[in-house]
């Protein structure tokens, strides 16, 4: 990966030179591409979308169903599957609320909160898959996953790990038992070459911010027929084709999950984001973090009192010191200008089970270099030099 080329994409480095960005995880860096995007939208097309009679509307009209039919064929999905929403979060909460079904959940206890809480606040009879060496225990799964189960939820790639979950398998378990499945692909659409409809899974969704697009758009994939019976969590303007004092009639999917005046710019933005990483060979971008990660978990290996949970090819590095605390590692970190994640990353059920409050999490994508893995194990050196005494 050519990331000397890669980087000079992006504003942030030239005015931060010296800065290791390693919380992508949490959110990416945005090339000029998509920053130019959004701006040439709102300097040369913007307007509503939808419901102007005028060129200007047209073309904005335009660009935000280019958008949406250009995101939809990266993730291997039709545009009318595809909901734009503010992200992951607003995904599950517009699926748990919206998806009329009883029967019990299944979720795994390394899931994010975001794909916890929602299906939380509406099922009453969860069960929690357990996990083994970073990945979704699958005997466990086989015995809790029954014909009583609705919904199957499975996070694609861990947030704290960094381990591709056994997707495929889970799918096949849970159709077999005719559960739904829902995929949080917060962490895979970004790094992997990932396709809905071959994975057959049921829903999906991603948030825009983590592969380099800007914030407040993401999306929700439902199969067709799947979104065509649900009754959408939030009404208004845009998402109707009539309404009369006694009747109102929904459009169909996707705009009818899209009330009111839509992201446009983001959604531009994203699909922006969406070209930029077509440059990029298939599984490019997640052998480059597999790659850094091999050198920083063997390198943090060495350093006594440093305890790694991901396994070595994960593409996401947690660790925990026996001799600081993550936040006090984390901010000698910041000291030396590296950028990392230090906390629960919104796992606490996971945190529980390791008998641990946090770890420290860095997390590479396209613009990391050995460099910054260099600088990374030497700063935790100098934390060990600082509190280990
Ligand atoms: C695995 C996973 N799921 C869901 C989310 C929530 O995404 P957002 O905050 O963009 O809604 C995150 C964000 O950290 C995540 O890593």
């Amino acid at each position: 990966m050519e990331t000397g080329k890669i980087r000079d994409d992006f504003p942030i480095f030239q005015e931060r030179t010296e800065l290791s960005y390693l919380d992508n995880a949490a959110t990416t860096q945005k090339p000029a591409q998509v920053i130019e995007a959004v701006e040439k939208f709102y300097s040369q097309n913007n307007s509503n979308v939808g419901r102007g009679l005028y060129d200007l509307a047209a073309d904005s009209t335009k660009a935000y169903s280019q958008a949406r039919k250009n995101i939809a064929e990266f993730i291997g999905a039709d545009a009318d599957e595809t909901v734009f929403v503010r992200g992951c979060t607003e995904a599950v909460n517009l699926l748990a609320s919206s998806l009329d079904i009883e029967g019990r959940m299944a979720l795994p206890e390394l899931a994010h909160h975001s794909e916890q809480l929602p299906w939380r606040e509406n099922f009453e009879e969860i069960d929690f898959i357990p996990v083994k060496d970073g990945k979704i225990d699958i005997d466990a799964a086989e015995e809790l996953i029954t014909q009583k189960t609705a919904v199957v939820s499975v996070p694609h790639v861990s947030n704290v790990y960094g381990t591709v979950q056994p997707v495929e398998q889970l799918v096949e378990l849970a159709h077999e038992n005719d559960a739904l499945v829902v995929l949080d692909a917060a962490q895979s659409v970004p790094s992997m070459p990932v396709d809905f409809h071959e994975l057959d899974v049921d829903f999906a969704m991603f948030s825009g911010h983590k592969m380099l697009g800007p914030t407040g758009i993401g999306v929700l994939y439902g199969k067709r027929n799947l979104l065509e019976e649900m009754t959408p969590y939030q009404v208004g303007g845009g998402m109707v084709d009539s309404v009369t004092k006694q009747e109102v009639e929904y459009k169909p999917a996707p705009e009818k999950f899209e009330a009111g005046t839509p992201n446009i710019a983001g959604a531009v933005g994203l699909s922006a984001a969406v070209d930029y990483l077509r440059q990029f060979e298939p599984e490019e971008i997640l052998e480059h973090e597999r790659e850094l990660n091999r050198h920083l978990v063997k390198q943090l290996r060495t350093i006594e009192g440093i305890k790694v949970l991901s396994p070595v090819e994960a593409t996401i590095t947690s660790f925990t010191a026996e001799f600081a605390h993550p936040h006090d590692i984390a901010e000698v970190l910041n000291q030396n200008n590296v950028a990392v994640r230090a906390g629960n990353h919104c796992a606490q059920p996971l945190m529980e089970k390791h008998g641990i409050n946090g770890t420290v999490r860095a997390s590479p994508y396209i613009y990391n270099t050995e460099k910054d893995v260099r600088r990374l194990v030497r700063a935790v050196k100098e934390a060990k030099r600082v509190f280990d005494v």
